[in-house]
């Protein structure tokens, strides 16, 4: 191995140099992408960050130097010198930026050698996830992977700059805080100090970023690292980044107008891509009727359609029964969808009893004629009815599902964006974001009995609800508002509660006593006492809006060390057992339940 010296810096990244730099005397530094051996002739693709450049091996170089180029395998971290030249006629590759060129090598160290990797470190790898996550190293070698981790880092600073230009401060704010008993669970973190006691990581910096604006600073911004221990899916990380932002005396238009201009500037300066402003509102309840979710995909149609008056007193049990016990039925009518087979059909009935329906109702009005599962046990009124309000012409199809709301909701709305990517029905090329606002405040969950909040319980309710916050919580709406893009919810925010009176009222719906919300807010009704501007923020997933910009599914591609579906981390492989000798120091002792 060689050694690097100061006089070995690089002159230029490798894919910078071009026709222009004809004739200039360069040090290029990186990695071997590949070594070609043409007897009297070596190349080497030398590649770095920003892309490749060849290196030139002839007749004319030094013998040793030759050989050195002779023995080079991939990866090997290589600096070469010389001059960079003209290619030869019919050598030209005009795939490549610096395909008019090559340098003349007359200087090379090997400064690192390099095992053949576990797979080639190329654009669109093939590699299974595990290889790639378990050699992540290698892995965020490959261009693809380079790009998306830069568009990170340029996002980042487009947001620092522009909420920095539109007056927030940066402040930190602790990663060891109090547990808390809302929301996700916790990572919980022992003390030493205080054998029993523990932190929890933050799930976001929502208490303290309301305090800073209690203290004054009344414009904040952070890009947060946040925790939660919940079950990970393909847009949901255990640790994830948030671009955190709260303000005060503002109310909703203020923050919407401040974070519209934020997307706008991406747009403007990474996307190069026009993006009118403002983005279109619709309320939660208007979401849920048309798309069964609060996080539409309006980039294609396929609305649901409430059918229930029609078939409520009508001769198929499965419906006239849901209907009667509080239910609905709901549609939705796929244009063209009659020519889907049979067995296309019954997986689609697979796919929604995945969301908890028992069955799903078609009716596919085929040209030469109408099948059904269900139509049979309809009058030729009804079937005509329905086939009408749903708008269901000849060549369509029908899909319906029975059930109590959430669950229509939940089955057809996932429903519908299944069907939309099976037939093709989603341009990929639109960027349709959208306000869902006036949330419930509340979400009743029955296993527990007991209301949540379903944003978190710092959310003001709506003035005009008010009154039925004691009497019908699950009808009162929120002053919360999420921003979805493409059928993915991006970030979301409040309002937030600043007296005493409501904080406390809040907290009774939700069943914390007032011991317990002592104990566990206290400091938070204490400073209520003190003088709090009204205020609100919202927090957007940076990993998602990566995600989403890049046009990728995943959010491991925009991280460079992510977890896996069982939040393991297979390159360092963690979590790991405790060492016996600092868990003693914690007072924790590890009781593991029997293996069955
Ligand atoms: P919320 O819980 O809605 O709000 O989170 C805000 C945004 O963070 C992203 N996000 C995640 N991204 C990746 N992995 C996860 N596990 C994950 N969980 C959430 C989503 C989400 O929209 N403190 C409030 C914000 C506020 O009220 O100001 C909060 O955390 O994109
Ligand atoms: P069955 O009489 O149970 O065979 O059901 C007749 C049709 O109704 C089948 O296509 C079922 O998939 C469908 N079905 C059953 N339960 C429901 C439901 N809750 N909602 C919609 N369709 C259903």
């Amino acid at each position: 191995m060689e050694i690097f010296e100061r006089n070995d810096k690089r002159t230029h990244y490798c894919a910078t140099l071009s026709a222009e730099n004809i004739g200039e005397r360069v040090t290029v530094l990186g990695w071997c992408q590949r070594q070609r051996d043409l007897g009297s002739l070596i190349f080497i693709d030398l590649r770095d960050r920003t892309g490749i450049v060849q290196l030139a091996f002839d007749d004319n170089t030094d013998r040793e130097i030759f050989q050195k180029a002779f023995t080079t395998r991939s990866e090997f971290v290589l600096c070469a010198k010389g001059e960079v030249r003209a290619r030869g006629e019919g050598a030209v590759n005009k795939n490549l930026p610096t395909g008019e060129i090559e340098i003349a090598v007359d200087e090379f160290k090997v400064l690192s050698q390099a095992l053949t990797p576990p797979f080639p470190i190329v654009e669109n790898s093939e590699t299974n996830s595990e290889t790639r996550l378990t050699y992540r190293y290698l892995d965020l070698r490959r261009p693809d992977m380079q790009r998306n981790i830069f568009a990170r880092s340029e996002i980042t600073n487009i947001a620092r700059n522009y909420f920095r230009d539109n007056g927030f401060i940066d402040i930190e704010t602790p990663i060891l805080i109090k547990p808390s008993p809302e929301g996700a669970r916790d990572y919980i973190v022992p003390s030493r100090v205080h054998p029993g006691c523990f932190y929890a990581l933050p799930q976001s910096p929502q208490l303290y970023k309301q305090l800073l604006m209690y203290s004054g600073f009344d414009r904040y911004i952070q890009i947060a690292k946040c925790f939660r221990d919940e079950d990970l899916r393909a847009d949901r990380q255990p640790e994830f980044t948030q671009i955190d932002l709260e303000m005060s005396f503002a109310d909703e238009e203020d923050i919407i107008a401040v974070n519209e201009g934020f997307i706008k500037k991406i747009f403007e300066d990474f996307m190069k891509l026009p993006l009118e402003t403002p983005f279109k509102r619709m309320t939660y309840a208007e979401a849920m009727e048309r798309f069964g979710s609060d996080k539409p995909d309006t980039r294609f149609g396929l609305e649901l359609c409430n059918i229930s008056d029609v078939v409520a007193g009508c001769g198929f049990g499965v419906f006239a029964n849901c209907v009667a016990a509080g239910g609905s039925v709901r549609a939705i009518n796929v244009p063209g969808g009659a020519k889907m087979a049979r067995k296309e059909i019954d997986s689609l009935v697979e796919f929604v009893k995945t969301y908890g329906a028992k069955g799903l109702a078609w009716y596919k009005n085929a040209e030469g004629g109408a099948s059904s599962s269900f139509a049979k046990f309809l009058t030729e009124d009804e079937v005509t009815a329905i086939l009408e309000k749903t708008g269901c012409a000849v060549g369509d199809l029908l899909l319906v599902v029975a059930d109590k709301n959430s669950v229509v909701f939940d089955s057809l709305g996932a429903l519908r964006c299944e069907v939309a990517k099976r037939m093709g029905l989603i341009d990929k090329s639109k960027f349709n974001f959208l306000w869902v606002t006036e949330f419930p405040l509340f979400e009743y969950d029955e296993e527990e009995g007991r209301f949540y909040a379903k944003h978190h319980p710092f959310t003001m309710p709506m003035e005009e609800d008010m009154d039925k916050i004691d009497t019908d919580p699950g009808s009162v709406r929120a002053r919360a508002y999420d921003i979805v893009l493409n059928g993915t919810e991006l970030g979301g925010g409040s309002i937030r509660i600043h007296t005493t009176e409501r904080q406390t009222q809040m907290f009774r719906t939700l069943g914390i006593d007032e011991e317990t919300a002592n104990e566990k807010f206290g400091y938070l009704l204490e400073a209520f006492k003190y003088g709090v501007p009204p205020h609100g923020g919202l927090a957007f997933g940076l990993d998602r809006l990566v995600t989403l910009l890049l046009g990728l599914e995943d959010i491991r591609e925009v991280i460079a060390f992510p977890k896996v579906q069982n939040a393991s981390e297979l390159m360092s492989k963690c979590p790991a057992p405790g060492d016996p000798k600092a868990l003693e120091e914690l007072c924790i002792a590890v009781n593991l339940p029997e293996k069955e």
